[in-house]
């Protein structure tokens, strides 16, 4: 207990003599999530970073986060806690394949969720986050053909929400949401039956069916503490329910694990931990590091997400 003190404070000092901003996804363990200046969803985050006026971003995250966050602020330091935070999203598509992927499909408009390394990102012509997926693909001219990558359940909710029939969708899929099994929400909600279900679109089609709210971490969040409903089936990680129990102490919430590990955890994002935090702020390293090039390419589609209203 103690020596988490004494690393809290150190991160604390640092931050200060770094001049540095905390940002956290909801996925970050929870003594990470009461350090951060902010906490969000990846849209939130990539806003946030786009806005920062300090020297060093300690992103709490992943690292196409992080990435994301580089890109929009190439002359500033940008630190991940752990270098190996990657995404199963990011490992499913690289460059080279995306690159081969417009080759056979010349003329389509490439619409890449937000979860792709920064190489993929320059290779595309408007990012999106489970956040605004539906309006980025609306913006986009009705007569259009897209490619969607990589999250085929994310891409299939936006084929069915957007009604666009000239859309292909690459076939990745996130480890944790691909694998809530639809029969174990069954079994949660015969056991929970004045329970509403909130679900994240990276959940597979038949688990999305039986969602009564459909939307990012934040949307999430914000759906379960507006509702007047007392319980919830939440589908995504588990990470959401530390701002949960502050917004909604009286509510009840229930994860329903995944096939995987028994858990509603990303493995990625739990790399992160606090004596990572503190090390990474005293090293400035692990450090975001992009070549100019890339940066400049990807930077024009994320910024075109980010005036899509
Ligand atoms: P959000 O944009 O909803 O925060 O999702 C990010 C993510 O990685 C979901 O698994
Ligand atoms: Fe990637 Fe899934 Fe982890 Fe989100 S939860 S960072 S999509 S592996």
């Amino acid at each position: 207990m103690l020596e988490t003190a004494t690393i809290v404070d150190e991160i604390l000092d640092l931050k200060k003599e770094r001049r540095a901003i905390l940002l956290a996804h909801h996925y970050q363990e929870s003594e990470i999530q009461e350090l951060a200046d902010v906490i969000g969803d990846s849209l939130e985050l990539a806003r946030k970073a786009h806005e920062f006026e300090g020297d060093v971003i300690a992103f709490c995250g992943v690292w196409f986060m992080a990435e994301t966050a580089k890109i929009l602020n190439p002359d500033k330091i940008v630190v991940v806690p752990d270098r190996e935070a990657s995404c199963s999203l990011v490992e499913s598509c690289s460059a080279q394949q995306v690159r081969a992927w417009k080759a056979r499909n010349p003329g389509h408009v490439v619409v890449s969720y937000i979860n792709t390394s920064a190489e993929v990102k320059a290779e595309s012509d408007i990012i999106c986050t489970s956040r605004n997926a539906v309006q980025v693909v609306n913006s986009i001219p009705a007569d259009k053909p897209i490619l969607f990558l990589p999250d085929m359940n994310l891409g299939n909710y936006v084929k069915r929400q957007s009604g666009r029939e000239n859309m292909r969708i690459w076939q990745g899929s996130c480890i944790v949401h691909a694998t809530f099994p639809a029969r174990r929400l069954t079994r949660a909600r015969m056991e929970h039956p004045t329970a509403l279900v909130a679900a994240h679109p990276e959940c597979p089609a038949d688990v999305l069916g039986m969602a009564d709210f459909i939307g990012s971490t934040s949307a999430i969040i914000q759906y379960c503490s507006q509702s007047e409903a007392r319980e919830f089936i939440v589908m995504t990680e588990s990470g959401v329910s530390h701002s949960l129990r502050k917004l909604a102490p009286e509510k009840t919430f229930y994860f329903v694990q995944n096939e995987n590990c028994n858990c509603s955890e990303c493995p990625y994002m739990r790399r992160n931990t606090l004596e990572k935090l503190r090390d990474c702020l005293l090293d400035l390293e692990p450090r975001v590091e992009l070549p100019a090039e890339i940066m400049e390419r990807a930077r024009l589609p994320i910024e075109r997400m980010l005036a899509v209203k």
